[in-house]
């Protein structure tokens, strides 16, 4: 297969570039480096430096590289920045999605690995979050996301494009090369290791008043390798022939954040300070996910399930690149 990855600069789309090479695919990736790094990516990988939303680029990357299949990664990715900057988040993850799939569609690729997210369901109704659960994002960017689902969904009809959205609840860990380095960071597992990396004095608990065992989140961690396993599984499954569906990723355990704090310190062997704050706009209570329809469907299941195997992964890697990408 010829894959074109978006975003593939990025921390989740690094990781799935690397193992769709090591499963021998042909991969292209294109990325406006407005969030990711280009040493993410190897030498000998083409790489586009620009935008989704660039059509006549599109083009000619498909045409230039005979692609047949795209793994969407690229958008922004933070929910409380969302919150603040709506019409970005709208304009970058939906708006030039548009772009990006009408550029595709005109050059014939049709078969679309869409990174959605569990932010789509909102406050849950229930847990575990299976993929029938209403969908009733309380943010901008779980929105965003979910337009792109619907857009796909009416795609899929009229124009014989098929698509697997996966809806990743929270990516994490790291592999010996590939790590988390966004910048603002925002996600819980590397801010906290800030803190051991002398970075950070003290690790913020936004909300402890949530109807949960400790007051705190709770989410459900999935390894970043895990999810790239379950793209190249994707691609496959439509290369295949398999019809348009909307896929949960995760674990089906949750984690507060009190309690991945604790991981944290036993994993450095370092007190890790907290500060209770008060609640961020949009977040909510608990997301766990219900995963059989990846287990069924895509054969797939996790390898690295547990906290502690997550937290390690990601603490070698920070520990091994205290810059991030930075230092090349
Ligand atoms: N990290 C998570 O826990 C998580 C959870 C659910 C869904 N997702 C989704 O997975 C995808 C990847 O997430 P990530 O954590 O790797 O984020 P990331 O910020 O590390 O990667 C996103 C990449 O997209 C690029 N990009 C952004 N806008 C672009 C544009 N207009 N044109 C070209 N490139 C652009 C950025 O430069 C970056 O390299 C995102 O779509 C995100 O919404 C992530």
């Amino acid at each position: 297969m010829n894959v074109l990855v978006t975003g593939g600069a990025g921390y989740i789309g690094s990781v799935t570039v690397e193992a769709l090479s090591a499963a021998g695919e042909r991969v292209v990736v294109l990325d406006d480096l407005s969030r990711g790094h280009r040493v993410a990516v190897a030498q000998d990988i083409p790489f586009y430096e620009g935008d989704i939303g660039d059509d006549l680029l599109v083009r000619n990357i498909v045409t230039s590289h005979a692609i047949t299949q795209v793994i969407h990664f690229a958008g922004l990715t933070s929910v409380p920045e969302s919150v603040g900057e709506p019409l970005r988040y709208f304009e970058n993850n939906t708006g030039k999605v548009m772009r990006l799939l009408t550029a595709l569609t005109s050059c014939g690729v049709r078969n679309v690995v869409f990174s959605s997210t569990a932010a789509v369901y909102g406050e849950p109704e229930h847990t575990p979050i299976d993929e029938e659960h209403r969908k009733k994002p309380t943010n901008p960017y779980g929105l965003s996301k979910y337009f792109v689902e619907q857009i796909l969904d009416w795609m899929d009809s009229a124009c014989e494009t098929t698509h697997v959205a996966l809806r990743y609840f929270n990516a994490a860990g790291a592999t010996a090369t590939k790590g988390e380095d966004h910048r603002p960071e925002t996600h819980l597992i590397p801010l906290i290791l800030q803190v051991p990396m002398g970075k950070r004095a003290y690790v913020s608990l936004y909300g402890v008043d949530y109807p949960t065992p400790d007051g705190t989140c709770v989410r459900d961690y999935i390894h970043v390798a895990d999810l790239a396993d379950a793209h190249v599984r994707a691609l496959r499954y439509l290369a295949d022939g398999g019809r348009s569906r909307k896929i949960n990723l995760g674990n089906g355990k949750g984690f507060s954040v009190r309690e991945v704090v604790v991981m944290a310190e036993q994993v450095t062997g370092t007190k890790i300070p907290v500060r209770e704050e008060a609640r961020r706009a949009g977040d909510p209570s608990v997301l766990i996910a219900e995963s059989e329809e990846a287990r069924n469907v895509l054969g797939w299941s996790p390898r690295c399930s547990g906290l502690e195997d997550i937290v390690s992964s990601a603490w070698e890697w920070h520990r091994s690149h205290p810059e991030g990408y930075r230092q090349g």
